[in-house]
């Protein structure tokens, strides 16, 4: 996507460096714009856990990448297999919901596992991490190429009237490589001229609808208001949202959805006001050794820090200021489950369909 003219990806290679990887560090924004290079696997390993940068497509090339990283340093080590196997563990305890980490992984894995030569391995999986990337940018296209005939549709229905959704989080194009998941549709509905105005919910604790959402739709000039977590139902209720578009960062073979948390309130939200609620995902986003995601899909905890606080621009200084009382315990439960009995529909690359095991099979015979 473009920021002020220029075409970004959320992760590159330096052009000048082969051996550093380069990423916009989501911390700052909206305040701040900041590439970061990342020169080493454990860096990476930072960089995903302490959400340098996020979102399930996006943390699933980045681990691609330090795996990349990680045989580089490989080559120097006596033993670099016993080195690679310490790394692929160090990446994969960051974040434990999002699948596209796992699965990313687990690509790299087959396709070094052959290789013996270090150098050669290196060159492997640096092809293999770029790959995943053009692959991801593809998968999130033709999320929108679908998701936009859902647009068109209720624009039809509304006589060219303006379509107002209501997202979550951030399942934009830096939670992902490009374009995004949530936000494809809502992208090429608007370069088509179709009227979109977007709910942003603001997803507290780390605010990424307030400062990354809201952020990305104001560059691409999409209309967008921000509201607090709470105020989809009331919008709902009036009318106010003709559609609820979000992202997921694992969805079982039956189609429940793990999302960030204070989804699953929206979709029953939608489900009492009859809004349909979609769920937009690339296929390395599900996880078909799973069948039910309420009981089986381990949902990250993190710092009751992220809740205690509360950070902003103040003055040109970008700050952290306490919100809780001093001394109040917090839990931070970053996602949550969204039963398929609540999802209108799953838009993936290969189309929209419904959340269930039967229709996700049908869509992906070969990876099912
Ligand atoms: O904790 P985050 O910011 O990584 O959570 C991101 C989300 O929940 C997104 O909605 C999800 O990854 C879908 S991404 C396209």
């Amino acid at each position: 996507m473009k920021i002020d003219g220029q075409h970004f990806r959320t992760i590159w290679l330096k052009t000048d460096d082969h051996k550093v990887v380069q990423i916009l560090d989501q911390r700052f924004l909206p305040h701040r714009f900041i590439i970061e290079d990342i020169s080493s696997c454990e860096e990476m390993a930072t960089a995903i856990k302490d959400m340098h940068l996020r979102g399930a497509p996006l943390i699933g090339a980045a681990a691609a990448y330090g795996v990349y990283l990680a045989c580089l340093e490989a080559e120097a080590q006596n033993d670099p297999e016993e080195y690679l196997q310490k790394c692929y563990a160090k990446l994969m305890q960051t974040r434990p919901t999002a699948v596209n980490l796992g699965w990313a992984i687990g690509q790299q894995k087959q396709i070094l596992k052959d290789i013996n030569d270090p150098v050669l391995k290196t060159k492997a999986a640096l092809e293999s991490a770029q790959q995943i990337c053009d692959d991801s940018v593809e998968r999130c296209r033709l999320i929108g190429v679908h998701g936009l005939q859902l647009i068109e549709e209720i624009s039809k229905k509304k006589e060219g009237e303006t379509i107002n959704i209501l997202t979550h989080c951030n399942a934009g194009w830096l939670a992902c490589v490009d374009y995004g998941t949530a936000t494809s549709p809502i992208y090429q509905a608007h370069d088509k001229g179709i009227k979109v105005h977007v709910w942003v919910d603001e997803t507290r604790p780390r605010n990424q609808g307030a400062r990354i959402t809201a952020w990305e739709l104001k560059k691409h000039g999409v209309p967008h208001t921000v509201i607090v977590d709470n105020t989809g139902g009331h919008l709902m209720q009036h009318g106010l949202v003709d559609m609820v578009i979000v992202g997921t960062d694992r969805t079982t073979r039956t189609g429940d959805v793990a999302n960030k948390i204070g989804t699953y309130l929206k979709a029953l939200a939608a489900k009492d006001n009859d809004v349909p609620f979609y769920v937009a995902l690339p296929s390395s986003t599900i996880d078909w050794n799973l069948r039910d995601g309420v009981k089986e899909i381990p949902i990250e905890q993190r710092s009751a820090d992220e809740v205690q606080f509360i950070q902003g621009l103040s003055g040109n200084e970008i700050t952290k200021v306490w919100l809780t009382p001093q001394g109040s315990p917090a839990a931070n439960y970053a996602f949550d489950v969204t039963p398929a009995r609540l999802v209108t529909g799953l838009i993936t690359e290969r189309g929209v369909c419904e959340p269930n095991e039967e229709a996700l099979v049908n869509l992906y015979p070969d990876e099912s």
